[in-house]
């Protein structure tokens, strides 16, 4: 095999050499025969046989041709044997230099491979502590927003609230002074009476929306009650309510609470839904919610122009350490599952 590769190396090397070898050797061969040749036609003139001396003197001259003939083709094996050892030398480092280069190449090629998974490593890594903070941030956010919500809804309450009442009193009493008196007067009265009314009854449903005094008055199911039957209401879209009393901290209670009231917006917004179905219900040391219509559906992977609403319900869950699942398909509605730690774990509920 080796031969053959140096063949293919080598060409005209090879075959030149070995017709120079048997050019020597034929070269050689054809001087000693016609040295022979010369050697017999001197014998033909000459009397070297009565001749001892001169016998003798041409065996030693046949002797040397047949020596030098040797010696010319020994030589000319000998030379041959070292061109194909040399030849066979440079191909070995021919093919050394070559898998040094390989080498070097494969080693390049990795040293690239492992500097650019560890840029990937890095940038990764980068981005998940980055997707941290921001989830950290947007959490913070979160709460200073439902704190600020809740100092505004007391401020109202008892701000406005006081104030209202004393104009209802004032009213009230102006009433009692005026009787069959004034009637055009009564008659005004009357009417602010009523617009004192609706405003109380309007900052009430402010006051609610912002921070909902029902959750702590009333409790969570009651108050998930009231938010159905006023999405019914006003949308005209039952609601089928299962809900039970679950150990959740505050925290968590407006967490589910606001997720309900998004999910409802967006029922109402987008669903075009005949049914709605909300249950709440502890499985283990867990405890489901579920929000769920038979409406239009849509793609969830297909980005919308603004989905507040739905990333704010995961950062809500996650920050109460829970998990939510989006279920939807264009026509086949859309159902939302959320999963919370129970306040307190379950051997110590039942105890
Ligand atoms: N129940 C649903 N039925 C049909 N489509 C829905 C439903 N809920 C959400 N969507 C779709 O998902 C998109 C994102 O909802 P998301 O609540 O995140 O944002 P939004 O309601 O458009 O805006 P925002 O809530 O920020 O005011 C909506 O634009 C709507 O296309
Ligand atoms: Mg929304």
């Amino acid at each position: 095999m080796p031969f053959f590769k140096l063949f293919a190396q080598r060409p005209l090397v090879l075959p030149l050499a070995l017709a120079a070898t048997v050019a020597m050797v034929a070269i050689s061969e054809v001087a000693h025969w016609q040295s022979i040749q010369t050697l017999q036609a001197m014998a033909s003139g000459t009397a070297w046989s009565s001749q001892p001396s001169l016998q003798e003197q041409r065996e030693s001259l046949l002797h040397t041709l047949m020596l030098g003939r040797i010696g010319v083709a020994v030589l000319s094996v000998i030379c041959l044997l070292a061109l194909v050892v040399v030849l066979r030398q440079g191909l070995a480092l021919q093919q050394r230099q070559l898998a040094q280069q390989l080498g070097a190449q494969v080693a390049d090629h990795r040293v690239r491979q492992l500097a650019n998974q560890k840029a990937q490593r890095q940038l990764e890594a980068e981005v998940a502590q980055r997707t941290l903070q921001l989830t950290e941030l947007t959490q913070h956010l979160q709460t200073a927003r439902d704190d600020e919500r809740g100092r505004l809804a007391r401020e109202l309450h008892d701000e406005l609230g006081a104030l209202l009442t004393s104009a209802k009193l004032d009213a009230a009493r102006i009433r009692l002074r005026l009787a069959g008196t004034a009637p055009e007067a009564l008659e005004r009265l009357a009417h602010l009476t009523q617009s004192l009314d609706q405003v109380i009854a309007f900052k009430r449903r402010i006051t609610e929306d912002l921070s909902p005094s029902s959750l702590v008055h009333l409790g969570l199911v009651a108050t998930l009650e009231i938010l159905a039957g006023d999405f019914a209401k006003t949308s005209g879209t039952p609601v089928h309510c299962s809900l039970q009393e679950v150990p959740l901290t505050p925290a968590a209670e407006l967490t589910v609470y606001r997720l309900v009231q998004e999910a409802m917006t967006n029922i109402s917004k987008y669903a075009q839904a005949s049914q709605v179905w909300l249950s709440l219900a502890r499985v283990g040391e867990q405890v489901q919610l579920q929000v769920r219509d038979d409406g239009v559906g849509f793609d969830p992977g297909v980005p919308a122009r603004s989905a507040h609403g739905l990333l704010g319900m995961r950062y809500r869950v996650q920050a109460e350490q829970g998990g939510m699942v989006l279920s939807t398909a264009p026509g086949g509605g859309t159902q939302i599952d959320v999963v919370l730690p129970a306040a307190w774990p379950l051997h110590q509920a039942a105890a």
